[in-house]
């Protein structure tokens, strides 16, 4: 990865019928259908989870994905299901496996938000699971209804 900028390159609005530009990164998170697309290597770390995870995306673009723990693998509530671009995520290491036995719904396609890490260009899309969009429809965190307006 090359050094990270201060200033990320992002494609505010992507044409999402062609395919990402060179060193670019495009994710979509499900269900809100929300695709951000920036260059590989320039976000900055927010310090949550691991450099470049699906939580550190989500923190750069206020997308909501809770991390209960701050993204230190210590619960499941950044669970997401890997829907596309599975061959360039991060292998999951022992602890991330040994949290994901807890999960609810874990399904082959299970990852934890803050461990699955982006490892290249390309397409990559993840899905909130119900249980957790449930929580968020219950009322908190306030945070996914003020971006939904
Ligand atoms: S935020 Fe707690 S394990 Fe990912």
């Amino acid at each position: 990865m090359s050094e990270q900028n201060s200033q990320p390159v992002v494609n505010t609005e992507p044409d999402l019928s062609k395919p990402p530009g060179p060193n670019m990164v495009r994710v979509t998170f499900l269900p809100e259908g929300r695709t951000v697309e920036f260059e590989y290597g320039s976000m900055p770390y927010e310090h949550h989870g691991k450099p470049m995870s699906f939580l550190d995306v989500a923190e750069n673009f206020n997308i909501f994905l809770d991390h209960a723990c701050g993204g230190s693998c210590a619960c499941t509530t950044c669970h997401i299901w890997v829907k596309n671009g599975e061959k360039g995520i991060s292998e999951a290491e022992d602890d991330e496996l040994d949290r994901m036995e807890t999960a609810a719904d874990v399904q082959l396609s299970s990852r934890l938000g803050c461990q699955a890490v982006i490892t290249g260009p390309g397409t990559y899309v993840v899905e909130i699971p119900s249980w957790n969009r449930n929580y968020v429809s219950e009322g908190k965190p306030l945070a996914l209804a003020e971006s939904k307006s």
